[in-house]
């Protein structure tokens, strides 16, 4: 019965996907950054899996443009080489057995590379004939998408100058004009907001597509879906029924080879008001009145807004001192490439902040990231206040166990929720247990690098997914003095071993005046198939 329903479920899924996914308006994607690691990495393997379901337009060119003297040949090879590596390689997350020559054949020959520096205005003239041309060849009817694959310190300026070469301009009727940013959108709130200007300057904010690559993953999208298209969980959604929420995102990797970008920004700039708040905002916003992009919008601005700005008191930071990285020895932060090595950046933050809104008022949520923790985990976890009178004769109230509702976003996917049973016997006695949904049990595996809905989305101009400009300010406000208390060097780095779970300070940050309130183990749901006893 359950394999038959199973069966039943997969069908389905694909089904209504195929069947209901509407093909995108014929365009022409500019890549900026085409040699770089984002595109060869993520774009581009993400647009041949787009290729591969169908879901690209049929009339598409795609220019590459980037500083490196090369021609599209070498271009398209370099692109080709990188998805080979990825089939091969069993550790990434294109899931594909081997790269399919015809997808591929039709992808690169819609390529053209363009070689060029970004700040120069002579640049824009070429790449504006380049447009035209591969507009006409290609029959993509005017449409035109600016993939911004570069360092944050391009935005504003290419943004200004395709606005200067008349490269984005959109009539109501017209052709649609849109451009995708990477993140950091700014580093602080008054960057956020200056970039916001200079971007204003030159587009309207519906042809604005800030990118946070969490939101491309099918976990997090799922978080709207279970909360919303669920009777059962939303009446116990709330400061009634909930005590706490941790949301933990845990990193095995370190800084690897990306010094650089990394020092001057850490790990509350690069996780926090991006990655971390948007599991925030899916798990905590009220519902929408429809699933318009602008209604859903709202809704997540509206949470952000009523984020309390956090109290410094109310923020750990850590940084990793040598130690063992799933058995591997792993160096201390300050002996990476291009850092410091009296660095005082952090590899890790953990957060206690408040909602200051009816449904979460008096509720903690804490928040922690960090590299090179003991497994790469990240996962929602709502735990519930406990039973209100102990019925059970020889437990103590106080050690009363916790219902946990646990959302896994990566890597093993799925939902479980945490209950006690009667331990089979003649003693009364309670034992945790779990129910557990694996999507993995449901869903056969796709292609997925996490950009695909990311991408497809801006091609039929769905804004869901992005970030709009008031949103990205909120977010930055709220971590707005931390950032500032963060500025001067702290006395104890590094203060964490490579493979454990963090300083020890998040530990008195969680149980402050509250001691049953624990952090969950930084574990695979492999490691705790029986729940563990806890804190009550
Ligand atoms: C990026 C950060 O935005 O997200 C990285 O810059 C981080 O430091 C990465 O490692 C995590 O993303 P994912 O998809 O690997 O969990």
């Amino acid at each position: 019965m359950a394999d038959l329903a199973q069966h039943d479920a997969r069908g389905r899924g694909e089904q209504a996907r195929k069947s209901s996914a509407p093909s995108p308006d014929p365009c022409i994607m500019v890549i900026f950054g085409a040699g770089g690691d984002l595109t060869k990495r993520l774009v581009m393997p993400a647009l041949y899996n787009l290729a591969n379901t169908g879901l690209v337009p049929e009339c598409l060119a795609i220019i590459g443009a980037d500083i490196a003297d090369r021609d599209t040949k070498a271009w398209t090879k370099s692109l080709h080489d990188m998805l080979e590596e990825f089939v091969k390689d069993p550790n990434s997350e294109e899931q594909l057995s081997k790269v399919d020559e015809d997808v591929w054949s039709s992808l690169a020959d819609r390529m053209t590379y363009v070689q060029g520096d970004f700040t120069d205005d002579g640049f824009y003239k070429s790449l504006k004939s380049t447009i035209e041309s591969a507009e006409k060849k290609h029959g993509t009817s005017g449409n035109r998408l600016f993939y911004l694959a570069v360092a944050d310190r391009f935005f504003g300026t290419i943004i200004e100058k395709l606005g200067k070469a008349g490269l984005v301009e959109e009539d109501d009727d017209g052709p649609w004009r849109r451009v995708v940013i990477e993140k950091p959108f700014g580093h602080d709130l008054d960057s956020a907001k200056a970039l916001n200007e200079q971007v204003h300057a030159v587009l309207e904010e519906r042809q604005i597509y800030r990118i946070d690559h969490f939101l491309g993953k099918e976990t997090v999208q799922n978080i709207m879906a279970f909360r919303f298209a669920n009777g059962i969980f939303e009446p116990i959604w709330n400061r009634h029924w909930v005590d706490h929420v941790q949301i933990t995102v845990a990193e095995t990797v370190g800084v690897e080879q990306r010094g650089k970008f990394y020092e001057p920004t850490g790990a509350l700039r690069d996780m926090v008001p991006n990655h971390l708040f948007q599991l925030l905002a899916m798990t905590a916003m009220e519902p929408p009145s429809g699933f318009r992009p602008e209604a859903i919008r709202d809704k997540k601005f509206e949470l952000f807004s009523a984020i309390e700005t956090i109290d410094p008191d109310h923020a750990v930071r850590g940084q990793y001192d040598a130690g063992k990285v799933a058995g591997e020895k792993a160096r201390a932060y300050r002996k990476e490439k291009d850092v410091a090595e009296d660095s005082a950046t952090e590899t890790y933050v953990a957060l206690r902040l408040a909602i200051d809104n009816w449904r979460w008022a008096g509720v903690p949520f804490f928040l922690r990231t960090g590299k090179h923790m003991p497994e790469r985990l990240t996962e929602i976890a709502v735990r519930f206040r406990r039973a209100p009178l102990n019925t059970f004769h020889g437990t103590p109230l106080d050690s009363m166990p916790a219902n946990w509702l646990v959302l896994r976003i990566q890597p093993e996917e799925g939902i479980s929720l945490q209950f006690e049973v009667k331990r089979p016997g003649q003693v009364v006695a309670l034992e945790p247990v779990k129910m557990d949904f694996r999507y993995a049990d449901w869903f056969a595996p796709e292609p997925n690098v996490g950009y695909e809905t990311l991408l497809y989305d801006v091609m039929i101009g769905d804004q869901t997914l992005f970030q709009r400009a008031d949103m990205v300010e909120e977010t930055w406000r709220a971590v707005g003095d931390v950032l500032d208390a963060w500025k001067s060097a702290p006395d104890d780095f590094p203060n964490y071993v490579s493979g454990s779970a963090g300083p020890e300070a998040a530990d008195r940050l969680i149980g402050e005046g509250a001691p049953w309130r624990v952090w969950r183990e930084v574990a695979l749901p492999e490691d705790k198939d029986r729940p563990s006893k806890e804190a009550p």
